[in-house]
Parts: C-alpha cells; structure tokens; sequence
C-alpha cells in the first residue's frame, strides 16, 4: 500500500482567506492551497489592503481587517478562472459597499452571474454584470438590508455570497436552499463564534457582534482525492491511503456513487480538523459495474462527474448521469468535453441534455484528449491515460495548476509499482 498526503481543499482554502481577512485579530492557516484559483483569492484581499503573505508555503499567517476595515480597490480584481472567487468576492464587496470590478479570464467571463447579482441586488447592493449576465460584474456602494432568498439552482457559492454580504453588512440572511449543497462556509463561520443555524431547509446567518478566527487547519482536497481513488480502484496503481482527507458528507457523493459501483474504499482514523471531518482514504483495485447517479445526490458529487465518466469508461455495464445541467457551466460545459474526449480515445459515450451516458469496456483507450483549459477534464482523464495500455495525449497539461499543481508528478509516483 503506497501512502499519499494531499494538498489542501480549495473551497475551504478559499473561505479561509476570506473569513481571516475580515475577522479581528490574527488567524493562523494551515495546509492552505498554493494553487493559481487560491492565488486570484488572495490577491483580490491584498488590493482590498489585506496582508495576504505569498501563497508558496501552506501555512501562513493573517491579521484580519475587520469587518469594516477592507479598501476599495484601485484596480480591476482578476479573478482568473475561478468561479469561487468571483462570486465569493461579489458577496465580500457588496457587504462593504465598496466600489469594485470583478473581470476573469475567457472560461470564467462566459460563467453565470446573476445567480449571485440578483440576490444581492435584492439585498439592496448596486450591482450588475456584462449584459450576456457574466463578467465584469460592477459594483458600487449602498447599504444592504436583510434577506431571504429561494435559491433557483443548487451553489454553495452563492449560499456563501449572499452569508458574507450579510455577515460584514451585519444583517440577517436566510437562503432557502432546493438541495443542501457544501456548507464549508457555515461550519468556518461556527468556529468563528457567528450564529449560522438551519431553520427547515434554510440556512440563516444572524448578525455578529465580531468574528475571531484562531488556527484553521485545512483538510486535504477531498475533489483531489478523487483522482488517486479512481486510479487506484482501475489498477492503475497498488491500493492506496490518503491521508487527512476532508470528507465534509457535502463532498463525498462521489466516493458513495464508486462504493455503489463495487469500489473498495474505506474510511480509517477518522477525526475533526475544527469543525471538519477528515479522514485517511483507503482505495483498493476493484471490479466496478455501471450505475444510474442523478437527482438530489448530483451537489455533493458535482465537481468529481469528470472522473466518474471516466472511471465509468472502464466498468462493466452502463453508467447514467442525469440532473446534472450545472456541469454545462463550469469551467468548460463538461457534459460535451468529457463524451467528446471519451469518444477521441475510442470509449462509448453520448450526451444527455443534463447529463450523459457511458458504456464500459477494457478495449485499449488511445487518442488525444482537448482540455478546453478545464482542470478536473485534464485530470479525469490524466488517469485514465496512467492505466496500463492507455496512449492519451493531452492538449494542455499545465491547467492543473488552477487546483493541484503537482498532479503529474503524484500520479507519476503513484503509478511506480
Ligand atoms: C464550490 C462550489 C461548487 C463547486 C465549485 C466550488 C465552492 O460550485 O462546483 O468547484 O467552493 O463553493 P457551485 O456552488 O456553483 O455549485
């Protein structure tokens, strides 16, 4: 058994930035992500006049602001490719009434904002994106008053927008959510000593007095995990362990879809970084069979649908992904890249309008494989390309590094019988 450490959860690296920025005092970050989507965080909180030190080491240190203490920004806050500080950010500034404008890269301008813009224009916030509803989103000062939305789809990220905008507003905000969806953020807010409690199926922040956080320590990426799962299950290296796993049931859809499957993987030394669950993931070879995944378990399954295509690609029997729409606006319309690169590397796949089909084989799987700049598309089928017999090129590798920069080289390792 070969024994893997991990690189910090990205959702929660995120909110950690965010929530040590605005809270009173210093907060200590452990086993934070140095990747390029935890970058365009940090750098955004420094233009708002937050000491962020470098992101090149995990732990670090941070002398929050107060909630009333950020900057508006001087220049436009590049959010890069990242979805979560986008909409994240728009939640932060509009609660501060700061005058700001969010731009991004190509993948990210097309993504769907007003999600985010609509309630916080409800909350009173002057704000509004590109006329296609994408970046830039522009925003300007206005006090916001309190809020109690019915979310149309699923997102943590806005959930977790519209709970920053009314804790540094310092008002009530209840999100009605349709399907629970990750709720890092209402566990961090916890630990900070702020009331964050569900009332039914909402989720309602009351007013704080202050917000204090001490050490946050992060767990491993439990999406990363994903990835050595399914190569480890494929025989693509020997049975593994992930150590300090976060395994937030908000994340682990995906690990219950494989189990389903036939996968061996178990959970051993379980505990709690502060409020999070974590774990060492232990995954084994396994023979896998098709299964049907849909309806309200697709959130906590969401970002891990790539490598469960692709895993699918090499089960026996069909796999059939429905109510899975949201995969059309990630950072590539992933229903359409994963059966177009299945298909490019001679697997069976079609699309659904929300989801799609796989039908598994052990046939040799050789092609070349178009990323679209999509990180989870490379790295789905990066492991597909490290089982035996596999000859999958791939257009553009480097996209890891939005949230695991040394991907090839741990599956490199972790192919080395
Ligand atoms: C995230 C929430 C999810 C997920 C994304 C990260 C977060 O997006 O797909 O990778 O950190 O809150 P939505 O909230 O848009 O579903």
């Amino acid at each position: 058994m070969r024994s893997f450490t991990l690189p910090g959860d990205k959702s929660i690296s995120h909110r950690a930035l965010i929530f040590a920025a605005v809270s009173t005092g210093r907060a200590r970050i452990r086993g934070v992500l140095p990747s390029a989507d935890v970058a365009s965080t940090a750098e955004a909180l420094t233009a708002m006049g937050v000491a962020v030190p470098v992101l090149d080491q995990t732990e670090m240190v941070i002398s929050g602001v107060g909630r009333r203490g950020l900057s508006a920004p001087q220049v436009d806050l590049d959010c890069g490719n990242s979805g979560t500080t986008a909409r994240l950010l728009a939640g932060l500034l509009a609660g501060a009434g700061l005058p700001a404008r969010l731009i991004g890269d190509a993948s990210l301008s097309a993504r769907p904002m007003r999600r985010v813009a609509e309630p916080l224009r409800a909350m009173g916030a002057d704000v509004t994106t590109s006329a296609a509803g994408g970046l830039p989103i522009a925003l300007g000062s206005s006090a916001l008053h309190s809020l109690t939305w019915r979310s149309e789809v699923p997102s943590a990220q806005v959930k977790s927008a519209l709970l920053l905008a009314g804790l540094v507003a310092e008002v009530r905000v209840a999100v009605d959510e349709p399907v629970p969806t990750r709720d890092h953020t209402e566990r961090m807010l916890r630990a900070a000593g702020v009331d964050v409690h569900l009332e039914g199926t909402q989720v309602v922040l009351e007013p704080a007095d202050r917000i204090a956080l001490d050490t946050i320590e992060i767990p491993g990426d439990c999406s990363s995990s994903a990835f050595l799962i399914g190569l480890a299950l494929l025989g693509g290296s020997p049975a593994l362990a992930l150590r300090d796993i976060g395994v937030n049931p908000g994340r682990t859809g995906a690990i219950d879809a494989l189990r389903r499957m036939g996968a061996s993987i178990r959970f051993e030394s379980e505990r709690g970084y502060g409020e999070e669950p974590v774990a060492t993931i232990i995954a084994e070879p396994s023979a896998l069979r098709g299964i049907t995944i849909g309806g309200a378990e697709i959130p906590a399954l969401i970002d891990e649908l790539p490598l469960l295509a692709c895993v699918a690609a090499r089960a026996e029997g069909e796999t059939r992904v429905s109510g899975a729409g949201e995969l059309r606006v990630k950072e590539s319309d992933r229903i359409r890249a994963v059966v177009e690169n299945l298909r490019a590397v001679g697997a069976e796949a079609e699309e659904l309008a929300d989801g799609f089909v796989v039908r598994g084989s052990d046939r040799p799987l050789r092609g070349t494989v178009r990323t679209h700049g999509d990180h989870r598309i490379a790295m789905a089928f990066g492991v597909l390309g490290a089982l035996p017999g596999s000859a999958i090129t791939l257009d553009a590798p480097s996209c890891v590094r939005v949230s695991w920069p040394t991907f090839w080289d741990t599956i490199a390792d972790a192919t080395r019988f």
